[in-house]
C-alpha cells in the first residue's frame, strides 16, 4: 500500500478539501492512523494573531489529529490570490524548508497522510516552482478531483497528461459536484469519456450534498456518503 496521496483539482474549488477530509474519515473509520495536511493555504482568516486556513480546521476536524496546526498548514497567507502573488504582497517568500519539515514530522508520526494541493498543478508555489513539483518532492501519487459538468474533459485530460509528463504517478479520479447539477446526460458520458481518454480507474463520484458544505459539515454523512461511494477495493 501506498504511503498516501497529494490531492489534486482540475480548478480551485472542485471539492479538494471535501475529498481530502472525506478520504481521512474514511481511512480513520478502518483504523488506519491517518494524517492531513494542506501544506500551503491563501485566503486564511485572522484569528486573534494567528491565520487559520478553513481547509486545514476542515481536514483536522475529519481526520480527528491531535497534530500542532502549523504543522498540518506550515504555510498560510491572508489574501486569496495564488501563493507567489500572496507572498509577494506580503513581501516573503515561500520557505519550503518548513513544509518539509512538517511533512516529514506528520510522515513519521502516521501510517497514511493525504495532502492536499493547492489550486491545481501550475499554480506556481516559487518563481519557477510550482504544485507539480511539490507533488513530485513528497513522492506521493496524485488523486485528481474534478467536476462532472461540461468543460471537465478538457480539464481533466490537461491535468494528467501535464502530471504524466512530469512522472507522477495517478492513483485515479474522483468526480465531486461540488454544485449541484441536475443534468444527469453530461455527467454520465463526461465520466465515462474521462476513463476511456485516461486509462484512470474511477475511484468515486460524490454526489452534492448540503450537509457536505467544508465550512459546517455533518460527520457522520461525511463518513456515510464516502464509505457508500468511494471504491474502497482500490484505495483501502
Ligand atoms: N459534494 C459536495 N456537496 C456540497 N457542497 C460541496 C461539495 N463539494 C464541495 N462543496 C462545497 O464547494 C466548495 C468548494 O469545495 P472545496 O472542497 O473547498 O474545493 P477546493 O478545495 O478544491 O477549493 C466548498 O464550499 C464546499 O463546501
Ligand atoms: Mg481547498
Amino acid at each position: 500500500m501506498e504511503k498516501g496521496y497529494f490531492i489534486t483539482g482540475t480548478d480551485t474549488g472542485v471539492g479538494k478539501t471535501l475529498v481530502t477530509g472525506g478520504l481521512a474519515a474514511l481511512y480513520k473509520s478502518r483504523g488506519v492512523n491517518v494524517g492531513v495536511m494542506k501544506p500551503i493555504a491563501t485566503g486564511c482568516k485572522r484569528v486573534e494573531n494567528h491565520l487559520v486556513s478553513e481547509d486545514a480546521i476542515f481536514l483536522k476536524r475529519s481526520a480527528e489529529v491531535e497534530d500542532d496546526y502549523e504543522l498540518i498548514n506550515p504555510i498560510s497567507f491572508e489574501q486569496p490570490l495564488a501563493p507567489t502573488v500572496a507572498a509577494r504582497l506580503s513581501n516573503t517568500r515561500i520557505d519550503l524548508e518548513r513544509v518539509h519539515t512538517a511533512f516529514d514530522t506528520l510522515y513519521d508520526r502516521h501510517d497514511f497522510l493525504l495532502v492536499e494541493g493547492i489550486g491545481g498543478l501550475l499554480v506556481p508555489i516559487d518563481q519557477y516552482y510550482f504544485v507539480v513539483d511539490l507533488a513530485n518532492e513528497l513522492e506521493l501519487p496524485l488523486i485528481v478531483v474534478c467536476r462532472p459538468t461540461l468543460g471537465t474533459i478538457n480539464h481533466t485530460l490537461l491535468t494528467v497528461s501535464y502530471a504524466r509528463e512530469h512522472g507522477l504517478k495517478i492513483k485515479g479520479i474522483i468526480v465531486n459536484e461540488s454544485v449541484e447539477n441536475e443534468d444527469d446526460i453530461v455527467k454520465k458520458t463526461n465520466i465515462d469519456e474521462i476513463k476511456r481518454l485516461t486509462d484512470l480507474p474511477l475511484l468515486g463520484m460524490i454526489p452534492f450534498d448540503t450537509r457536505l458544505d467544508v465550512e459546517n459539515f455533518h460527520k457522520e454523512t461525511l463518513l456515510k456518503i464516502f464509505s457508500d461511494k468511494i471504491d474502497k477495493d482500490i484505495i483501502i
